[in-house]
């Protein structure tokens, strides 16, 4: 898992947007920004959130309305009418201007080009992210909604080719709104970077020739040849006074178990790239597979 660190805003405060709207207006903070109904009618009446009140520092104009050195109360619901007919809305939103670090932490579980991606923007209701794959065309939008201000999404790029050095990074940007503000920045990474396998699967612990013995297969989300996507194995036992103690294997997928241990688990990482292990497999009890003396069978 890798966190990456994207500069951005800080002016907001989270209320109803949950979607982005179809029209979305980004202005920066004391400029003058313009808003235009898209209709073929001369004269146009408006409203901000529902409201028809004519702030003084809104110019209106034919099909145009002018917002004087936007603020965050002018930002908002511009709607456009003619009587009782809505024309047109737009959303007109502040650019964030004050820098703050923001955390992204991305995750993939092997080199198929999905990961998944998590932050935390409490000041923030709704986000799209896009990402540009490595063969260099956009993906599409993905939505992203929020829960208790943390964000996390899924995303994938079937241009990429897990067998070929990941010359350039992906980029992934990410628009955030509040109701009255916009937030928008970029992160870059490899996705060897970021790759976390998933733990190693049917475990077995066998009997054979008086000793036991442990095997296991990749995770099977892991890609193949395994000659070419190798895995490092972490076996960790748990002695009988309480100790652990740990064991490394490569291009194996099979071992005699150390002695007198009690129980043993294992993890797997990428031995070439990422240094990140796979969360741990259960553990194996090995008491129960060892033979108690004569009166157990
Ligand atoms: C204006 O409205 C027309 C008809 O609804 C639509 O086709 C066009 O894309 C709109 N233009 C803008 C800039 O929204
Ligand atoms: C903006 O206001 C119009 C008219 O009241 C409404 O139809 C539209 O859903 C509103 N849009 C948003 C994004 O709130
Ligand atoms: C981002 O991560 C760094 C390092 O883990 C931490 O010190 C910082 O407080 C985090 N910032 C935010 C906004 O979460
Ligand atoms: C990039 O990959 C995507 C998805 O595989 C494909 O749809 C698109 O045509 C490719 N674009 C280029 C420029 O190769």
């Amino acid at each position: 898992m890798l966190l990456l660190v994207g500069l951005v805003l800080c002016l907001a405060s989270a209320r109803a947007l949950t979607t982005f709207p179809q029209k979305l207006q980004v202005g920066n903070l004391d400029e003058d920004v313009v808003v235009t109904c898209n209709t073929s009618e001369q004269q146009v009446t408006w409203t901000l959130n529902g409201e028809l009140e004519p702030m003084a520092e809104l110019v209106a104009e034919g099909r145009t309305l002018t917002i004087l050195g936007l603020d965050l109360p002018a930002a908002g619901n511009y709607s456009c009418w003619a009587g009782s007919v809505l024309l047109d809305t737009t959303y007109v939103v502040v650019r964030s201007t004050c820098k703050e670090r923001m955390n992204v932490s991305c995750q993939a579980e092997s080199y198929r080009g999905s990961f998944r991606c998590s932050w935390r923007a409490p000041s923030f209701s709704v986000f799209r992210a896009r990402l540009t794959r490595s063969n260099g065309s956009f993906g599409d939008w993905v939505h992203v909604a929020g829960r208790g201000g943390g964000f996390s999404a899924s995303f994938a790029d079937p241009s990429f080719c897990p067998f070929a050095e990941e010359l350039h990074p992906l980029q992934l940007h990410l628009e955030g709104l509040s109701d009255n503000s916009f937030l928008s920045f970029t992160i870059h990474f490899f996705i060897r970077d970021i790759v976390r396998p998933d733990p190693p699967q049917e475990l077995t612990v066998r009997r054979r020739g008086g000793r036991l013995y442990l095997a296991w297969a990749p995770p099977a989300s892991w890609p193949l040849p395994k000659s070419y996507f190798a895995l490092l194995y972490r076996l960790q036992y748990e002695l009988p006074d309480g100790a652990q103690a740990d064991e490394y294997l490569e291009g194996r997928e099979e071992t005699s178990l150390r002695e007198g241990a009690r129980r043993v688990r294992i993890s797997c990482r990428d031995p070439n790239a990422s240094p990140t292990w796979s969360p741990w497999s259960a553990w194996r009890d090995l008491e129960t597979a060892r033979p108690r003396g004569p009166a157990a069978r």
